[in-house]
This record gives C-alpha cells, structure tokens and sequence, in this order.
C-alpha cells in the first residue's frame, strides 16, 4: 500500500537555490499516493518553473501570478481547510519572519495564516542569515507555536560559504512528513510529565557541581510523546536542545528547582524520569566567589538531595504510570532492579555508560527495560526508536 494514500499535504516553495530539491520532495510525496498542492512565492518561480510541481503533482501550481481563470481568492482558504500538512521546503529567512510575525502579503503567507493543519518548515538559507539571532528567534517562535522543523544540515553553500544552511535531503523530510502523518495517536488525551538533562548544583555564583547528561534520551520521550498525541510537559535541567514541537518546557538548574517543577505537575498521567539528578549538592553556597586561601586541599560538605523519583513513586496514585532511568558502569541490571523496588517505579530503563553506541552525548543507546514482569534486553538503536519502545511499553502496563 503507498505510505501516505489519499492524504493532502500543502507543499510551500520559496525562493531559494535549493528550491529544486522541493520537486524531488513533490515527486516522492505524489508517488506515495498523496495529494500535493504546490504554491510557490515569485521568488521560487525564478528557480524551478510552476509547471515542473504540475506536473510531478498533476495538480495546479499556486503562484503569485494574476489568474482570472483561477479562483483563487476563495481556493486559498478552502486549501488551508484541507491540508493535513503544511510543509514548506525550501523556507528562506524571509518566509520565516513572515510566519513568525504573522504577516500575509503573499498567496503561501496568506494560505499558512489561515491554516490550522500541522506545518513543517525546512529552513535553508546563508550560514549568516541561519545564525543570526533574529532567524534564531523567529525559528523558536515557530517551535512555540507547535510547527515542527527540520534542521538545515552543514555543508558547502551555493553561495561558496560552507556551514549550517544546507536544506535537508529530501529523503530526510519525506520521512518527516511519514512520521508526522502516519504517528499513531495512541496518546491523546493523556499528559505526560518528562524530565531531561543533568542539574548544576552551585558552589557558589561562579561554579558548579554537574554530570555529562545531554539531555538528547529525555527530548527523545518528550517529541515522541507529543507526536503520539500526549500533553507533554519537559523539565529541562541546563542543556542546549531545542524545544521539541508542541512540547511545554520548564528550565530548571538545580535538583531542588526540578523537585518543586515535578510536585506541581503530579496529575499526568505518565512520569518519565530521563534526568541525571545530582544526587548531592554542597551544603552551603557561598554569596561571592570563593576565593583561595592558600591552603592544598579545600573541603566541600555535600548534602543529599531529595529524590524525586521515589517521591513519584511513592505519591503514585492508581492508574499512574512512572518510568525512570538507571545507568550505570558495573552490575547494570542488578543495581536497576534494585531501583525499581526502592523507588516504586513501573518501569526502569537501564542504560550502560560503558557500552559501545550507549550513554552520553551520543544519538543511540543500548537499554533493559526492566518491569516487574522481568528484563526486556533491547538492540541498540537511536534515542527515538527507544523512546518509541519506552512508550509502548508504558501504555500497555
Ligand atoms: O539512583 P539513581 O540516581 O541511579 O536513579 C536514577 C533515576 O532516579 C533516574 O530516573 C533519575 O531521574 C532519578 N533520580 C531522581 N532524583 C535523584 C536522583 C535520581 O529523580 N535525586
């Protein structure tokens, strides 16, 4: 069966040198059944001519041009009706600032307005204007506002700069666009709770006790979860991610910042503890920067800080499900079975540092789910397709 049969995607096109990507985009989304309606800024139409989206799509091209056998006044909004998704490839800094700002002066501006479908941008543009913090800015409040995007990869540019810039291959957004019309929603209406990252736990304004955690494992959860269909709510220690689409974000620094975000937000419904909690922080810490003494040796009291899965655990309430993490360099599955009863958890998901393709950092991991039904030892693969399994299982305990 062709993967997306019978559903209707918008398919924006602006102008950009990487504009004929988008008709390797139109021609792989048509032959997988979808319908695809193309509309294309004047812009684009200096790059690919309409009539190639035509006829990869066998529908009519969009354009700015003036139409009178068009109706297009009204068509725009009955389009903006229809889509199941609004992607647009390639999306220059331009169109970018438009969406963020809510501006319509053209036929995609004014189409995207009126469209409450999901939307996926595939931002490609000079390295310079990518990076520069009002592009930064307006591709953040996009991902505020739930659009989902695919980053522009690192490479030689058209215009001989090399850097971040680059639109996606098409390969890469179809398989978007799969995800994003093919996701089961097999988690709607339930609020999920996720935490993520290390904590820093201050010594004093300047420096801090942390761990190595990227935080990639507990985004994974959080955007997977969310495409699922959850009301997902992330408590972020201090990482450099980027807010999964639709995903309400909470930063935290230290472990007690992230025990107060967790109590308020006791009511979901599943509680996945991915965060490297500090499991102490120094006793005191100090107004201004410590200073030398002229002593060799310096001693840091530390005190314990609460932890806050086994509080979940133990406040659990019927139906709910917890979930937390376990990593370890030795006994991995003795020592995370042992979590799993000490901390009242459903569920632990026991990652190796010491395995090759697991822990820190990387975008794959190796893991054990461990339930009171017993150990699943899973293969290694990416963090998604893990956080995947993670909820698959959490549904069906
Ligand atoms: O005991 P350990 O730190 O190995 O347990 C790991 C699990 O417990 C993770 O899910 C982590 O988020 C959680 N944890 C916590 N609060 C702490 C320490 C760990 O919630 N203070």
């Amino acid at each position: 069966m062709k993967q997306l049969e019978g559903r209707t995607i918008v398919l924006g096109v602006t102008g950009g040198i990487a504009a004929y990507k988008a008709a390797y985009l139109c021609s792989a989304l048509a032959k997988a059944g979808a319908q695809v309606h193309v509309i294309m800024t004047r812009n684009a139409m200096e790059f690919v001519a309409p009539l190639t989206f035509e006829t990869l799509s066998g529908q009519k091209c969009v354009t700015d041009t003036f139409d009178r056998n068009f109706q297009w006044n009204v068509e725009h909004v009955a389009l903006a009706k229809r889509a199941e998704l609004f992607v647009v490839a390639p999306a220059t800094a331009n169109i970018i600032a438009k969406f963020a700002c809510g501006i319509a002066d053209d036929m995609l501006s004014t189409t995207w307005l009126a469209a409450s479908c999901k939307k996926l941008v595939c931002p490609a543009m000079n390295t310079g204007m990518y990076e520069n913090p009002v592009t930064q800015r307006n591709i953040e409040t996009l991902r505020d506002l739930g659009v989902e995007m695919v980053e522009p990869g690192v490479g030689r540019l058209a215009c001989a700069d090399t850097g971040r810039g680059r639109l996606a291959e098409p390969e890469e957004i179809f398989e978007r666009i799969c995800e994003l019309l093919c996701a089961k929603q097999d988690l709607a209406g339930k609020r999920v709770l996720v935490t993520a990252g290390p904590t820093q736990e201050a010594l004093d304004p300047v420096r801090y006790i942390t761990n190595h955690s990227s935080g990639k494992m507990g985004f994974a959860v959080a955007r997977r979860a969310a495409q699922r269909g959850a009301k997902v709510t992330l408590v972020a220690g201090p990482v450099s991610l980027p807010t999964p689409a639709g995903v309400e974000r909470i930063d935290v620094k230290s472990a007690l910042d992230m025990f107060e975000a967790v109590k308020s937000h006791m009511e979901s419904d599943i509680i996945i503890k991915t965060a490297a909690v500090g499991d102490f922080r120094p006793e005191t810490q100090a107004q201004d920067k410590i200073k030398k003494t002229g002593e060799d040796v310096m001693t840091v009291r530390l005190v314990k800080n609460p932890d806050i899965l086994q509080y979940v655990g133990s406040h659990k309430r019927p139906g709910q499900v917890v979930c937390g993490f376990s990593m370890e360099t030795r006994d991995l599955i003795e020592n995370s079975g042992k979590k799993l009863r000490a901390k009242h958890a459903d569920m632990i998901v026991a990652n190796s540092l010491t395995e090759q393709g697991a822990g820190f950092g990387v975008d794959t991991n190796v893991a054990t789910l461990l339930t009171e039904q017993g150990a699943e030892q899973l293969p290694m693969m990416s963090k998604e397709a893990l956080a995947d399994v993670i909820l698959d299982r959490l549904l069906s305990l």
